[in-house]
């Protein structure tokens, strides 16, 4: 009895503990706080967030953006192109705990491998037929095929990807994410392009590979 009150009590603690680190972004403590776009980027005042307008000075079209009402440019090397809502282009969606992406595909497009640290993220197919995927933390594929009015569900910090199947038509998909600045980290980019680069040894060794090898991939990526 004495044992299993304690180990439910270290049970609720783990669970209070872990409800703590996952936490999304901070609750407003006002009805609204306006990005303030103007405040200068070499500021020498930092915060959580963007700093807020007065908010007598909120108008509608602070809660509005067309940043995603254009397709993006998808002739790059992905095929894809990723337009996002910031407190800069919809500054009302500062402190709500929320933004929105617009992906568009090329043929045969894809969003390669990447994480956000800070956000779940929800898609939805609106046009085409994307093949979507995350993997667990035990590296297990969970992988589904949509089609246009498809949703699925990426996992706060799991890497996932996005692939246009279609060889022949583009496709589209928007996405809700739970954090104003969800982050992005693509793994090839984290691996292999960064500045200053990691040192050859450890990414060789980490992915057992040569040098020539390691060069190539770093010269593909712009690293
Ligand atoms: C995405 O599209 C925009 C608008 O066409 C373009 O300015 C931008 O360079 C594109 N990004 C990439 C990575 O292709
Ligand atoms: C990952 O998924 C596999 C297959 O469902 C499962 O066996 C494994 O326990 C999962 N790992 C985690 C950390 O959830």
């Amino acid at each position: 009895m004495e044992t299993g009150g304690s180990l439910w009590l270290i049970f609720f603690l783990c669970l209070g503990l872990l409800q703590v680190r996952v936490k999304p972004d901070p609750d407003p403590l006002q009805d609204y706080c306006v990005a303030d776009t103007t405040s200068p980027q070499g500021r020498d005042l930092f915060i959580n967030g963007a700093p807020c307008i007065n908010p007598a000075m909120a108008t509608p079209s602070h809660f509005a953006t067309s940043a995603l009402a254009m397709r993006g440019n998808t002739a790059n090397q992905v095929g894809s192109n990723v337009s996002l809502t910031t407190t800069r282009n919809l500054p009302g969606l500062n402190t709500q705990g929320l933004a929105m992406a617009r992906v568009d595909f090329a043929a045969r497009g894809i969003v390669p491998p990447h994480a956000h640290p800070r956000a779940s993220e929800v898609t939805i197919c609106i046009q085409g037929s994307i093949l979507v995927g995350f993997i667990n933390t035990t590296n297990h594929l969970f992988t589904q095929q949509l089609r246009a009015g498809d949703s699925f569900v990426f996992p706060k910090g799991l890497v996932h990807f996005l692939y246009n199947v279609d060889a022949m038509t583009p496709a589209v998909a928007v996405a809700g994410l739970n954090s104003q600045n969800p982050g992005a980290q693509l793994v090839s980019l984290a691996t292999f392009a960064t500045k200053p680069a990691i040192p050859d040894e450890v990414v060789e060794r980490a992915f057992q590979i040569t040098g020539q090898e390691l060069a190539r991939i770093r010269k593909n990526l712009g690293g």
